[in-house]
């Protein structure tokens, strides 16, 4: 990857990258890290960006509304995505506020936007975290076969939430063998714009 020497291009780049990451499979940044704080001790774990929007300043997720993320998100609402690729040696650390949907428009469209395969996730009787006497998926059987159907894994859907977060800042690093550089994105609210800056790496 070149190396990017101007901010508005640079920032342009960034949600190139995150927007064909929530639509590629295949893409460095389709599994980041995304961590919660406000909590002893802070919070990390791998989700599956599904969606990210340059124009409403949004990535999204979705997951079990009974997971432990998203109580912390709903204690304390900021939060982090981190991302490390190794082929193009680029590093995204984007912060923000989170918002949990379980019963709305937004979790609605993430719900129908999946698969059944995705879906039979949330087709767990326990909670996540429940202790258990030996490993197990803990999935229902009912979707234990190869042919799902939508209709097989909609009891799961009081279970699924869609997790939306509002990016405000966004730091970029890129190890370029002729020199690594660092910038910082800060969004003014009040100007309704981007604030860039190049800052020491
Ligand atoms: C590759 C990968 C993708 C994952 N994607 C998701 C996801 O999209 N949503 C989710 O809730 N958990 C996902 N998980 C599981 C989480 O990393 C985590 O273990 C789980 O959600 C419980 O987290 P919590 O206890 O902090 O809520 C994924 C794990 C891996 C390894």
């Amino acid at each position: 990857m070149d190396r990017i020497t101007d901010l508005d291009a640079l920032l342009d780049h960034v949600w190139t990258y995150v927007t064909e990451a929530g639509t590629n499979s295949q893409h460095p940044f389709r599994t980041p890290a995304f961590g919660t704080a406000g909590i002893d001790p802070p919070n990390l774990r791998t989700v599956v960006l599904r969606h990210a929007d340059a124009d409403d300043r949004t990535l999204a997720f979705h997951t079990d509304r009974r997971a432990g993320k998203v109580g912390q998100i709903r204690a304390h609402d900021r939060v982090a995505w981190h991302g490390w690729d190794p082929e193009s040696s680029q590093q995204l650390l984007l912060h923000g506020s989170a918002t949990v949907h379980t019963s709305d428009r937004v979790a609605d469209e993430m719900w129908e936007a999946a698969s059944p395969r995705e879906l039979q996730l949330y087709m767990r009787p326990k909670t996540p975290g429940t202790p258990l006497d030996a490993p197990s998926d803990a999935l229902d059987d009912r979707v234990k076969s190869d042919d799902l159907t939508r209709e097989d894994v909609a009891p799961g859907r009081k279970y699924f939430a869609a997790v939306r977060t509002v990016i405000d800042e966004i730091i970029f690093l890129h190890l370029h063998p002729e020199g690594h550089y660092r910038a910082r994105f800060r969004y003014d609210d009040g100007a309704d714009e981007w604030d860039g800056d190049w800052i020491v790496p």
